[in-house]
């Protein structure tokens, strides 16, 4: 497999201290660790949402890290999609025009997003519309296109927010407790087309406390203070073998500490 994202000796303050990794085109990748161990900052430094103090990121050879602002806008839009646990969907718009924003804002392209959003990048009202009913469909909340964002589950929303963070076609998608606000049963829907998404190529990078999200991951990655400090591979999710997954995770945590 052909690498994606290159992490060299990044720091962040006191917060993270030389983390450094990769991950492969098609990986889904998970990072756990304690509370207050700097998984949201790694994520947040990783993706260009926030400025690291060192050290350098690359996504397809190219660093991120040199970028200017203006540049590393563009790179988010276009490149990477993003599922927070606050899902920080705009109240005055319904599900689709949610869905639809980030690809609205590539095509409007403009001074703001710097030179490189150009007419090349720039899609069709119609496609747009198309590729986010396939999306809806694809997570099975086409029925909520025209809904306000108040009267979906929170599953549902989520669901949104996952076609929202795959409208412009990503690399990469980054996630940071993308479960956390859900109960159980919405959480292994959602997480169910995490891996849907996976199995279709796109490369996830995904912070979560449950063990049995991080079990559906082929590598999980345990930060602690702001080091990684461990890691294990998985074999590719198989339905049948969830269970010993489960428990090879759980005993794994168990020796890291967690
Ligand atoms: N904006 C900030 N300014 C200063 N310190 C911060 C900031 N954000 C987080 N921190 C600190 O950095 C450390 C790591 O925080 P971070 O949110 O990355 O942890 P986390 O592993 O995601 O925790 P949790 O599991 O609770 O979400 C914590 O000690 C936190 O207090
Ligand atoms: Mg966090």
């Amino acid at each position: 497999m052909a690498e994606l994202l290159r992490v060299e000796n990044l720091c962040k303050d006191q917060i993270l201290n030389n983390v450094s990794f990769t991950i492969e085109k098609g990986e889904m990748v998970a990072v756990m660790g304690p509370s207050g161990s700097g998984k949201s900052t790694l994520l947040y430094n990783v993706a260009g949402m926030d400025q690291p103090s060192g050290g350098s990121v690359f996504l397809n050879g190219e660093e991120i890290t040199k970028l200017s602002e203006d540049e590393k806008a563009f790179f988010r839009l276009h490149k990477m999609g993003f599922v927070f646990q606050q899902m920080n969907m705009m109240g005055n718009l319904n599900i689709l025009d949610n869905i639809l924003l980030p690809a609205v804002q590539a095509n409007r392209g403009g001074k703001e997003l710097g030179k490189r959003s150009r007419k090349e990048n720039r899609s069709s009202k119609t496609q747009l519309r198309e590729n986010a009913a396939k999306l809806m469909q694809k997570l099975s909340i086409s029925d909520l296109a025209g809904r306000s964002i108040t009267r979906v589950s929170g599953g549902q929303l989520q669901r949104a927010c996952i076609c929202r963070s795959m409208i412009n076609h990503p690399e990469i998608l980054f996630a940071d407790e993308p479960t956390g606000a859900l109960n159980k049963s919405a959480a292994a829907e959602v997480m169910e087309e995490f891996i849907k998404l996976n199995r279709e190529g796109t490369t996830i990078l995904l912070v979560t406390h449950d063990s049995k999200v991080a079990s559906r991951c082929s590598r999980i990655l345990y930060l602690l203070d702001g080091n990684i400090c461990g890691e294990l591979k998985l074999p590719k999710a198989e339905g049948s073998m969830e269970k010993q997954r489960e428990e090879t995770v759980n005993k794994w945590l168990m020796e890291m500490g967690w």
